[in-house]
């Protein structure tokens, strides 16, 4: 099964995609995540990302349709799950092209919705372990041992360089201006399925279940 989780900055789209990967074995492909390993790993082309990304700008279609079409030529385990892409109709037409260059397809589009105000709060409460990219917050969702990993037991936890205010807006921008449109996009195309972004995670993970067992 093949699905995207389409959603503003801070809906719980990688949250909600962490758990689809342990109970499902599936695949999260999340261009934020390919994109910051570019980054901190100094290549060319994380040179290049690394001040669109932290200003909140959409990096280059072409650049993130190539991180994609890299990973859907490896193993498919039980499918992928596409956590911020596609962003961009150019990019989600190129991922039903690049789906049916493997024999892929897409099941499922799973929109999360919030509204602006939650969106504030959750991306600047929000943290990472700096191991295994489990992800916290700081009112809703703490780890156990202050500092210490519920996941694998590291320690250390990360902040984003986006995860401000500044940012959030033009991230917010870009998605309304640019991403929104696929929710009409894949509501034509008979694929869409909305959740409440705004509920418990538990609840979340719940309507998600329910969503992806229509598909
Ligand atoms: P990306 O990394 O994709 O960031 P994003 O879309 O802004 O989404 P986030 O990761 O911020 O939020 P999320 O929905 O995953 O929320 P999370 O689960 O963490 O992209 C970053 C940048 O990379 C972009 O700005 C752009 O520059 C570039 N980029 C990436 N893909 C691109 C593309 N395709 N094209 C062009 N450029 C691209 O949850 C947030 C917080 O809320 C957490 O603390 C969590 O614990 C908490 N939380 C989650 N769910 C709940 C809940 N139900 N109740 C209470 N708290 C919750």
């Amino acid at each position: 099964m093949n699905i995207i989780l389409l959603g503003p900055p801070g809906a719980g789209k990688g949250t909600q995609a962490r758990h689809l990967v342990e109970t499902r074995n599936m695949i999260q492909l999340s261009t934020g995540d390919m994109l910051r390993e570019a980054k901190d790993s100094g290549s060319e082309m994380g040179k290049i990302v690394a001040g669109v990304m932290a200003r909140g700008d959409l990096v280059t279609d072409e650049i993130v349709i190539g991180l994609i079409r890299e990973k859907l030529e490896g193993d498919k385990k039980g499918g992928f799950i596409f956590d911020g892409f596609p962003r961009t109709l150019a990019q989600a037409d190129a991922l039903t092209t690049l789906l049916a260059e493997q024999n892929e397809s897409l099941d499922a589009v799973i929109e999360m919705q919030v509204d602006d105000e939650a969106l504030v709060a959750r991306i600047t409460g929000r943290y990472t372990c700096g191991n295994c990219g489990e992800v916290y917050h700081s009112e809703t969702k703490k780890e156990t041992v202050e500092g210490v990993c519920d996941k694998c037991g590291a320690q250390g936890m990360k902040h984003r360089a986006d995860d401000n205010e500044d940012s959030l807006r033009t991230r917010l921008m870009e998605y309304y201006k640019k991403t929104s449109p696929l929710i009409g996009y894949y509501y034509a195309k008979g694929q869409l399925s909305s959740v409440d972004g705004l509920a418990e995670i538990a609840d979340v993970r719940a309507d998600i279940a329910k969503a992806l067992a229509k598909s």
